[in-house]
């Protein structure tokens, strides 16, 4: 029977693995997380590593502003143009032409004129005019591409993005970003071009993107894909090496990995050295889109990410649950947690969550083992080391040589009884249900410790009776020694004394005994030495 499930399941590999490959291109992205293969042993769920797709995480984006009344427009304010300082316009929170609330951070883009979200002017100089966008999804995040802020004010002469992995408790800069990085934050100014895969996880400082107004480009970016590619090459056509680097590599994943992001904005674009002390309304934060595109984190037990009630959850499969599917199922805790894995490429391992031992039908171990183990060959669980006697798969049955107790219950220590075959009368050490035991010829009695009639114990065993004083009696004056052999007299020889002895009477045992005797066990002798080669004859052809 386990040969023939060997046989089986290596046909099914043999299937899974070419359908795979067929499918190679349609699953390197891990979209699926079991598949049916039929077989000829019939159907089976084949389980693989799953992600959900990258998707706009700005959709599901909460945000917060520290401090909270920095938004422009409670009370109405002036501000003006950061090139003409005469170029002014209105901002008041409770006009909706002239309100620039968060919201507008995320708003559809693409129409004219762009809509934007806008701090105070910059009132208080020489005072900091400092903000934080914190921006938080109360799920755990991969980040998949760059991060993309557009400034619609020039971009901030200083600023530092920073992630949270713990919901906001605690934050780690994520890059720096200044018009001089040695003079602001005391860092050798950098750009992610300037790093390695061994140095892929360094925060730098960079002067890219902090070039104020006079610059073209109002886009700041975090580098995300410049950063796979030290491991995926520069198109990002091996995902492959880079999955496979993020699996080993805790570090790497977690370093594109967010539950909050947080936009510290430290000094707004001021476009000169100086700022202008007469025409502080010229100063201010202005963002019109922030991108962030993303794939829930499900540790590769989901494809689905849905919202539910305003947040993100995994749609957990292989019986493991949580947010992030971060733990076993109830009564599928018989192994602890594991994260998926992407190796080996391209369908990775699921690392399923199993069955407990408690919640396996009705059968344990009967509190006959307190180990059990997994068999994938078997895909089933097996209690190890069955005490009491007992064996099984949950030690359900009795050992080799023991019969089961019909008194006692299947838990009760005494539920195997032992056989007690006698060594010498028995064929083996088993024993029928009722605790009977397979008899030699001869032997007999429950434990086949007893002789038939006809049969007496002799040499440890029961022989059958030479002479006895009933059907085999010893003839011509011979009498019974132990009912195995007559001792005859003088004259007489023969199992029974029924003999002249040929030494005393030449003529009279000529040919009394001989063929007759002789052919008998010749044929008897012969008989299982043909059975066998007729058999393996059989076998043969
Ligand atoms: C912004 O966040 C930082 C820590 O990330 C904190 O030190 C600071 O007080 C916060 N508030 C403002 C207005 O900067
Ligand atoms: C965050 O999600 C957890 C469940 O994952 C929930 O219990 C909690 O209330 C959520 N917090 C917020 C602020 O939405
Ligand atoms: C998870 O458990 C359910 C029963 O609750 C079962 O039908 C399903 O096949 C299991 N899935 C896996 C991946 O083991
Ligand atoms: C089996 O036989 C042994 C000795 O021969 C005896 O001690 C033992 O009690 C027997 N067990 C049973 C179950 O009869």
């Amino acid at each position: 029977m386990y040969l023939s499930r060997f046989l089986s399941l290596h046909a099914l590999w043999v299937t899974v693995s070419s359908v795979i490959q067929h499918y190679t291109s349609a699953w390197g992205h891990y979209d699926v997380c079991k598949t049916q293969i039929y077989t000829d042993e019939g159907k089976f769920w084949d389980y693989t590593a799953c992600q959900p797709e990258a998707i706009d995480m700005m959709k599901y984006v909460k945000v917060s502003l520290d401090p909270p009344d920095i938004t422009c427009g409670n009370p109405p304010e002036t501000f003006c143009g950061m090139g003409n300082p005469y170029m002014c316009n209105e901002c008041d929170a409770a006009i909706d032409e002239l309100a620039h609330p968060p919201e507008l951070m995320f708003d559809a883009e693409g129409r004219y004129p762009s809509t934007y979200w806008q701090s105070t002017t910059w009132k208080g100089y020489p005072q900091p005019l400092l903000v934080n966008i914190t921006l938080y999804w109360n799920k755990t995040i991969e980040l998949t591409d760059n991060i993309v802020i557009t400034f619609e004010s020039g971009r901030p002469d200083l600023m530092i993005l920073e992630k949270s992995l713990d919901y906001g408790r605690t934050w780690q800069p994520y890059q720096y970003y200044a018009t001089d990085c040695l003079n602001a934050f005391n860092m050798e100014p950098k750009t992610v071009r300037d790093l390695s895969q061994q140095t892929v996880l360094e925060i730098i400082c960079t002067e890219e993107y902090s070039m104020g107004y006079m610059a073209n480009s109002k886009i700041l970016h975090f580098e995300i894909k410049d950063r796979f590619a030290f491991f995926a090459g520069p198109r990002l056509h091996n995902m492959a090496s880079l999955y496979g680097q993020l699996d080993t590599t805790k570090n790497l994943r977690d370093f594109f990995t967010v539950t909050d992001l947080r936009i510290r904005l430290l000094r707004p674009a001021t476009g000169e050295i100086y700022v202008d002390p007469q025409h502080l309304t010229r100063y201010f934060y202005a963002i019109s889109d922030i991108k962030v595109i993303g794939r829930c984190k499900c540790n590769l037990h989901a494809t689905g990410c849905r919202e539910e009630n305003k947040k993100l959850l995994c749609e957990c499969e292989h019986n493991t649950t949580g947010p992030d599917c971060g733990k076993c199922k109830k009564n599928y805790q018989g192994r602890p947690w594991s994260a998926g894995s992407y190796l080996p490429i391209p369908k990775g391992t699921a690392n399923i969550c199993m069955p407990s031992i408690s919640s396996i039908g009705n059968c344990e171990c009967f509190g006959h083992s307190n180990r059990c183990s997994y068999i994938d060959l078997l895909s089933a669980f097996i209690c190890v080391s069955c005490k009491h006697n007992t064996r099984g798969q949950h030690c359900e049955l009795c050992r080799l040589g023991y019969y089961r107790n019909a008194a006692a219950k299947l838990d009760d220590e005494n539920v195997c009884i032992e056989c007690n075959c006698s060594r010498f009368g028995s064929v083996h050490d088993r024993c029928n249900e009722r605790g009977i035991c397979e008899c030699k010829q001869g032997a007999t009695g429950p434990k086949c410790d007893k002789c038939l009639r006809g049969y007496n114990w002799h040499n440890q065993g029961c022989q059958s009776n030479v002479c006895d004083n009933e059907l085999q009696i010893c003839q011509n004056g011979g009498t019974c020694h132990n009912n195995v052999r007559c001792q005859c007299p003088a004259a007489y020889t023969g199992v029974l004394c029924e003999k002249r002895s040929c030494e005393m009477d030449p003529d009279g045992c000529s040919q009394s005994s001989a063929q007759g005797a002789i052919s008998l066990p010749c044929v008897i002798l012969l008989l299982p030495l043909i059975a066998p080669l007729g058999l393996s004859g059989f076998l043969i052809f």
